[in-house]
């Protein structure tokens, strides 16, 4: 006799996806059938098992008056009932498919509704969950509907035989563990409940049940074909195109085809006996043809990005404005591409990203990663009883989403291994859609997959695939690649971008690739600022591996995607600013230029002194134009002088305003001369102290104390930054992963040995050792102060000693002043910059507040430098470098940074640190793939540098 499941909770540990529920079919919003949201308020109770409580409360007249409420769509766990648990890959609870916990919190949810006056009485009506975690149960009126799994999948029933008009009692009981769970799998927070909408609809007598839309384009005729496939016969209209045929018909005529760049949409409708529909038509033809992706004939580059559903309140509960606000984000900053990484999204945003003009890769909601613990034994996708699982999880996104024109791709999941389950839902897919593409990165053999698609491979990787001498199966060696995921967003970075986008630029056979990911799934948290795993006493976690994105919990953009920006730019802008032309180069794959408007200015100084108009010509995809720019404004002797010329949008888009800035180049015309001061002054010393210049010292330590009226406290040598996640890297990297190492090394308690401090006529010069304690390595650091009697330089020298196997975190000098807010520099702005996330930084005049400076990851860790940076003012000092330098400044020091879990923990301290900076050591992507390319280290080798410090009044 077996005790472990009561029949009744059987279900939940059932491979199968469920029963009762209608067969999948498109998502569509009628033009006249009735529907109700049933969205709202719900009465909630939680249990602590699946059998906890019998299934009573199902019944009408139950009386659930003391139960809580919560907000459908929702996630109980965040509305005040348990907690969220964040893990990367691991199950959080034990492997042995299909059986999950005893504790297996469960959600009873009831909602009590009134069909609205003049509710039709004919026809059928069905309920819709769009979306339920993980598995759910439901009765309408104490009959039972049946019960589901697959979790961002929706499950629609039949309950017309059920309704009446008052009173009627929707209960469903939510289950967060399933055997569903052992395929949703992905690197996100567990989020148990209703978290999609209830809708029910009304089903007309002869209303359209299921469509689907095939079109196509043909580029060499520039005629489109279109085909209304119909289970209710009906006809179909486009009054644009004067078409209007039967189902099932097909029809050819000239149209403008949809891409991602020109996304034209043309508004139809099918009407059945029972129903009108409207629909939104794009052309469009997807092949694999001569080894690469093709759409309407041409090959396409991915610029793209992968998106999970965020909110930082209400989980993956996406309302419309926050999906608009994600794809207008991404068009703003040149992104052409999203895959819905891990699963279907919620159906509107496929319809935003055909109206707005994205290319999607719709990926199904299947991941098994955690099987990879165990070498993969037992993976479900490998084992035929979870076949009929695995079939119903593509058939429900194919039909939902197969009359979406921005959809090329259908992916079988992501990080499942292999197995005869993803090869037949490649076989079932590509039989229900032959017109678009199948996508899987764990079969590197490309066996179901009509694109060989990697993760974090390296640029040198990366190049020899380019170059087709990878090797791999021989169906893998005709296709092309994409980078599903790469450039890792975690915190400060990704660092490489830019060396990526050449080589995808460079050669055919890479098309593209997307950035993981689009948004830190942080959980605003009164006291934290922002939670991440960990942070709700989580048995394991993955901390805030789960704050990978390119903008903060808030949608605001972070550096990485300002970065991201610049490399995608769709118009190539290079010069030579001594010859006074520019090259123009069209880089879309459809648009020509004539939505952009171009404008030429000229800088002195960084100070812009003219500015106009530049006609450049409608240039088509891969053109370019040499353009010559006009002549420069009469020379500005001494000064340093540049060009830039940008591209903006010329009229107001759906997407951006007019003036909305696309691109933009700079090139230099005179080099900037470096700053010099003329060792005139003589130190002298009294009253313990050594005056030279402008400042004073202590004459026992050499160290500065004062610049005229401004104390400072003293500068010295800096090796030190908070280590980024980037730097400290992933525990499965192969790389060396210096973060771990800095700090092994001891390059975080620097001790600063004091060997001379001498006078010259013409200078003070303090020798010291800056090195770790338990190491031999060390840097001999001579500080060298010189003045010309106002002007106060310092010239730092750096030699190694000792054997260094590890760059350098940075290598500049720190001070502090004791007040400072309003910054004013010329360098590299707006945003931060390092060696290898730099392209977005452009050369001018800039000005902040020490408080704007900082980046706010939300793990505090390095950010905020300014590069290139000539001079700087602040607390009512002038520095200028030579050579140009980075520039950072924060109300609290390196040590309280790095100790600093969340931004709550970083609290301004009196003094306001400057580092100041000759190097920085790359940031690379390492927290998931590769770390910096050789050419952004920062070894440990001789240096000298130098500042020039004055006081502003
Ligand atoms: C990938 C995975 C993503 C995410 C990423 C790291 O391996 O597909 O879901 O975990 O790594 O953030």
């Amino acid at each position: 006799m077996s005790f472990r499941t009561t029949t009744a909770i059987q279900y939940v540990e059932d491979v199968a996806p469920g029963t009762g529920a209608l067969p999948p079919r498109a998502w569509y919003a009628s033009s006249d059938a009735a529907s109700l949201s049933l969205n709202g308020s719900w009465r909630f109770r939680l249990s602590p098992t699946a059998d906890a409580e019998d299934d009573s409360f199902a019944e009408p007249g139950y009386d659930a008056g003391d139960w809580a409420e919560v907000g459908v769509p929702g996630h109980w766990v965040l509305q005040g009932h348990g907690s969220p648990i964040y893990t990367n890959h691991l199950y959080p609870f034990p492997v042995d498919p299909p059986h999950i916990p005893t504790e297996n919190p469960t959600g009873d949810h009831l909602r009590v509704f009134d069909l609205p006056d003049g509710w039709p009485s004919d026809g059928g009506v069905t309920v819709r969950f769009d979306g339920v975690e993980s598995c759910a149960r439901v009765w309408l009126n104490g009959t039972e509907l049946g019960e589901f799994k697959g979790s961002r999948l929706p499950h629609e029933f039949e309950v017309g035989h059920l309704l009446k008009p008052s009173g009627n009692v929707l209960a469903v009981r939510v289950h967060q563990w399933s055997a569903g769970s052992y395929l949703e799998d992905q690197d996100q927070w567990w989020l148990p409940g209703i978290f999609r909408d209830v809708t029910l609809l009304h089903r007309p007598a002869g209303s359209v049940r299921d469509f689907f839309v095939h079109t196509s384009y043909d580029h060499l005729t520039g005629e489109g074909t279109l085909r209304v496939d119909s289970d209710v016969d009906g006809r179909v209209s486009v009054p644009a195109l004067d078409i209007d045929v039967a189902t099932g018909e097909s029809v050819t005529v000239p149209v403008e085809p949809w891409s991602a760049e020109t996304p034209k949409l043309y508004d139809g409708e099918l009407v059945t006996a029972g129903e009108r529909v409207p629909l939104r038509i794009g052309f469009r033809t997807v092949v694999l043809e001569d080894g690469l992706i093709k759409v309407n004939g041409r090959a396409i580059l991915f610029k793209g990005v992968n998106r999970h559903e965020w909110h930082p309140e209400r989980g993956r509960a996406l309302d419309l404005e926050t999906m608009r606000e994600d794809v207008l984000l991404m068009k703003r900053h040149n992104l052409n591409a999203v895959r819905t990484s891990h699963y279907p999204p919620h159906p509107a945003f496929l319809d935003l990203c055909d109206e707005y003009g994205l290319w999607v890769i719709d990926e199904c909601d299947l991941e098994t990663h955690g099987f990879t613990e165990q070498a993969w034994r037992d993976n479900p996708v490998d084992d035929d009883r979870w076949t009929p699982a695995l079939l119903d999880r593509a058939a429900r996104m194919v039909e939902r989403d197969k009359n979406h024109p921005s959809v090329v791709f259908w992916s079988l999941g992501n990080e499942a291994g292999t197995g005869r389950g993803l090869t037949a839902m490649a076989e079932w897919i590509h039989e229900r859609d032959p017109d678009r593409l199948v996508h899987y990165e764990g079969d590197w053999n490309c066996r179901d997959t009509d694109v060989y698609s990697r993760m974090y491979a390296s640029h040198a990787e990366v190049e020899q695939i380019g170059r087709k001498l990878d090797g791999g199966t021989h169906k893998r060696r005709e296709l092309p690649l994409i980078q599903c995921e790469y450039g890792h967003a975690m915190g400060n970075g990704p660092g490489g971008l830019a060396d990526y986008q050449r080589l995808y630029e460079a050669y055919d056979r890479l098309q593209g690739g997307f950035i993981w990911e689009w948004i830190d799934h942080g959980i605003k948290h009164p006291e934290l600022g922002y939670a991440y795993g960990g942070d709700f006493g989580e048995e394991l976690h993955d901390g805030n591996f789960v704050c990978d994105g390119l903008i903060f919990p808030d949608r605001t953009p972070s550096p990485g995607l300002v970065e991201y920006k610049k490399v995608i730019e769709p118009v190539g802008i290079d010069g030579d600013g001594a010859d006074g032309t520019v090259r123009v180069t069209n880089k879309y794959d459809f648009a020509d230029l004539s939505a952009l408007a171009f404008e030429w200015s000229y800088q002195v100084d960084g100070e812009t002194v003219e500015a106009g108009a530049l006609s450049v010509p409608a240039l088509a995809p891969g053109e370019s134009a040499d353009v010559k720019l006009p002549e420069p404004p009469a020379d500005a002797q001494g000064a340093e002088t540049q060009w830039t010329v940008r591209a903006l949008l010329a009229a107001d888009t759906v997407w951006g305003p007019k003036d909305h800035e696309v691109a933009w180049g700079q090139f230099p015309v005179s080099a900037r001369p470096l700053p010099t001061v003329a060792a005139t002054d003589r130190p002298t010393t009294s009253d313990r102290l050594i005056y030279l210049g402008p400042a004073s010292f202590d004459a026992r330590t050499g160290a500065l104390k004062t610049i005229g009226g401004v104390e400072v406290t003293a500068p010295r040598l800096d090796v030190w930054r908070a280590p980024t996640d980037n730097d400290d890297g992933a525990e499965w990297q192969t790389d060396t992963r210096y973060g771990m190492l800095w700090r092994k090394y001891g390059l975080h308690r620097m001790r600063h040995r004091l060997d001379a401090v001498e006078l010259t006529d013409d200078a003070l010069t303090v020798r010291t050792r800056v090195a770790p304690a338990a190491w031999e390595v060390g840097l001999a650091t001579v500080y060298r102060w010189t003045s010309d009697g106002t002007r106060l330089r310092l010239t730092v020298s750096v030699t190694p000693e000792g054997d260094w196997t590890v760059p350098l975190p940075r290598l500049g000098i720190r001070l502090g002043l004791a007040q400072a807010d309003a910054v004013k520099w010329f360098g590299g702005g707006p945003g931060e910059a390092y060696p290898d996330t730099k392209s977005a930084s452009m050369l001018g005049r800039w000005h902040s507040t020490v408080d704007e400076l900082q980046t706010p990851y939300v793990r505090p860790q390095e950010n905020g430098a300014r590069a290139d940076v000539r001079w700087v003012e602040l607390g009512g000092l002038r520095i200028e470098g030579d050579p140009e330098f980075w520039f950072t400044a924060r109300r609290w020091t390196t040590e309280q940074l790095d100790t600093a879990r969340h931004r709550t923990d970083l609290t301004p301290g009196d003094t306001v640190w400057v580092n100041l900076d000759h190097g920085q050591h790359g940031i690379g992507s390492q927290s998931c793939g590769p770390g910096p390319l050789p050419q952004y280290f920062l070894p440990a080798e001789p240096a000298e540098f130098s500042f020039v410090f004055s006081e502003i009044n």
